[in-house]
């Protein structure tokens, strides 16, 4: 009996060698992801996000047991191709997740088109990625910059706010949210009267709040995230402008952010794919999971983590764990439903997320749904030929 069995397996293994022999190796996940910086709490909540969905499957995708290997991509685009080609050739990762700076993973998609390696960006929302630089093999869990801002245009206007300026960080991120923001604000009857930006990661804000108090806008639009966000707003609010201009922005300014802005925040409306007051099972389950797990409240970069490893599973669910049969991975991948904390969710075409944007108010530690902006809202993928 022992014979036959242990004959039958050696037979298997003839026929298909490479199908066994990768299905019982581990699979190697190249997290590239900031550790330090402005972008550090981002980068934390996007892995923590990722393996607790992995530990929540008892370890495995698709019957492969994951190991990790990291890099600190510190946001640094100048360090960005070295980085993802140490994670491919050197450590031979069988798939890459990353990352949070836009810049950065334009290089990171760069990479993984002329490889040919799986790429999952769990934040990065440069338009490029599922626009012109399009691919089978690369996919967004998160939103396009676009995506995060153009709805925020339209809630500005119908406040009765006509006269805008913008203020960013001087990279794609802040170029493209700031441009989507006034592609909508336009479109409903307002008017961009300044733009201004300091270049990424300064948080000297001080000449462009004097600015701000001088210019006299109807309503502010800003881009920050991270510690780069806790600072402006608390900076807005010490400057005394709150009072007298509202601030508005993606969700980003005021996301994980609020136990360190305090009552600085409060009443900032924003516009983003995610809330903390959702209400609903799968994100009540999810929320206290992550609690328990890691002592830390989640945001909106803990649930992109965690469905990047949702949308793996799914791919690789359909291969049996073999990532060498591409087409059917991809295939899989792309008409995935992903059930996610945020709302369920599909992707384009292109790779990125079609899903709802939550209209939100800071009320208390809060990100308050206070309506949703837009329904199933899909990036343009402007360049993309798929
Ligand atoms: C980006 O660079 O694409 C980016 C960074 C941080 C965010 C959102 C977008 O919170």
């Amino acid at each position: 009996m022992k014979l036959l069995r242990i004959t039958l397996l050696a037979a298997a293994a003839l026929a298909c060698p490479i199908a066994l022999a990768q299905t019982a190796t581990k699979l190697k996940v190249g997290l590239m992801l900031p550790a330090t910086g402005t972008f550090a709490a981002l980068g934390t909540a996007i892995e923590n996000g990722f393996k607790l969905y992995v530990t929540e499957q008892g370890g495995k995708l698709g019957g492969r047991a994951i190991e990790y290997v990291r890099v600190d991509d510190e946001s640094d685009p100048a360090k960005a191709t070295d980085n993802v080609n140490k994670l491919i050739k050197r450590d031979n990762v069988d798939v890459l997740v990353g990352t949070v700076h836009s810049g950065v993973a334009m290089a990171m998609a760069r990479v993984a088109k002329d490889s040919g390696t799986l790429l999952i960006v769990p934040n990065a929302g440069a338009d490029a990625i599922t626009g012109p630089m399009c691919a089978p093999n690369i996919f967004r869990v998160s939103f396009s910059n676009w995506q995060s801002s153009y709805a925020m245009g339209e809630v500005v206007s119908k406040q009765g706010r006509k006269k805008a300026i913008t203020i960013t960080w001087k990279y794609a991120a802040g170029e493209e949210m700031t441009a989507a923001f006034k592609e909508g604000f336009e479109k409903s009857g307002g008017q961009i009267v300044k733009q201004l930006t300091v270049p990424f990661p300064n948080v000297e804000f001080q000449a462009l709040l004097t600015d701000l108090a001088a210019s006299k806008p109807d309503a502010v639009f800003a881009f920050f995230a991270g510690a780069g966000a806790v600072k402006f707003v608390k900076d807005y609010a010490a400057s005394g402008l709150a009072q007298s201009i509202p601030l508005y922005g993606p969700g980003f300014l005021t996301d994980g952010t609020l136990e360190a802005q305090g009552d600085d925040a409060k009443g900032i409306y924003t516009t983003l794919h995610y809330a903390d007051s959702l209400n609903t099972p799968r994100d009540n389950a999810f929320r206290l999971a992550y609690a328990k797990a890691f002592k830390l409240q989640p945001d909106v970069y803990a649930v992109q983590g965690y469905d990047a490893a949702q949308l793996l599973a799914t791919g690789l669910k359909a291969v049996n764990g073999d990532l060498a049969e591409k087409d059917a991975l991809y295939a899989a991948m792309r008409a995935a439903k992903i059930d996610s904390p945020r709302g369920a969710f599909t992707l384009s075409k292109a790779g990125n997320p079609v899903q709802d944007i939550y209209l939100r108010q800071v009320v208390g530690k809060e990100n308050k749904v206070s309506g949703v902006a837009v329904k199933a809202l899909a990036d343009p993928a402007r360049g993309c030929r798929l």
